[in-house]
């Protein structure tokens, strides 16, 4: 599957296209908020995993020189702690474009922290777009990321602002924590 997602979705038709829609982010989608929304609101979605298995040619590196950024990884046991954003529809188009680097919009229920549930949408980079790179030893990881950069900044801040965020979210994630270890330990 070609990495640019943007025609595959803006064809989504799982949403009604008048009514607010719920998308949960996980990764820059959390701190990095250059949208406007309506409500914002901690949450979860299960059966998933965090991992620094995408490539990143448009943010965090370049074509010559992907960096590595968050997707999610199906896993029975799993959740993922994350912000849910309330939002018109119109924002869409922005938000394909900035996830276009192999995300599609995938359906998915989200549980808030007080227990309530909605449906929303989720941006996913599946293991068959072109800049998916996989697993690797998580001390590999966080040197590829440690040598990263690309236009939105280095790739270390991706991942400091993101354990940050889910520390004052109180979320845990033995992935991005023990990145972000290995991560200062490189910068020492
Ligand atoms: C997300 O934040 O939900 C998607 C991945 C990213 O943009 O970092």
């Amino acid at each position: 599957m070609t990495a640019n997602t943007i025609e595959i979705n803006r064809l989504m038709a799982d949403f009604d296209p008048h009514e607010p829609v719920w998308v949960f982010g996980y990764g820059s989608l959390i701190y990095k908020v250059d949208f406007p929304y309506l409500q914002r609101r901690p949450a979860s979605i299960r059966h998933y995993a965090r991992r620094f298995w995408q490539g990143s040619h448009d943010h965090r590196g370049t074509p010559d020189s992907p960096g590595r950024v968050v997707t999610l990884i199906e896993e029975q046991d799993a959740h993922c702690g994350g912000v849910a954003y309330l939002i018109t529809p119109g924002e869409f188009e922005h938000l394909d474009y900035r996830e276009k680097n192999g995300y599609l919009r995938v359906a998915t229920e989200l549980t808030f922290d007080d227990g309530n549930h909605a449906t929303g949408v989720v941006y996913i980079a599946r293991e068959d777009n072109g800049a998916f790179l996989g697993p690797a030893p998580e001390r590999d990881i966080a040197q590829h990321i440690a040598s990263s950069q690309g236009p939105s900044g280095h790739n270390s801040d991706y991942l400091t602002e993101l354990a940050q965020s889910l520390r004052e979210l109180c979320y845990e994630d033995e992935h991005v924590f023990r990145l972000e270890k290995y991560l200062a330990e490189i910068s020492c």
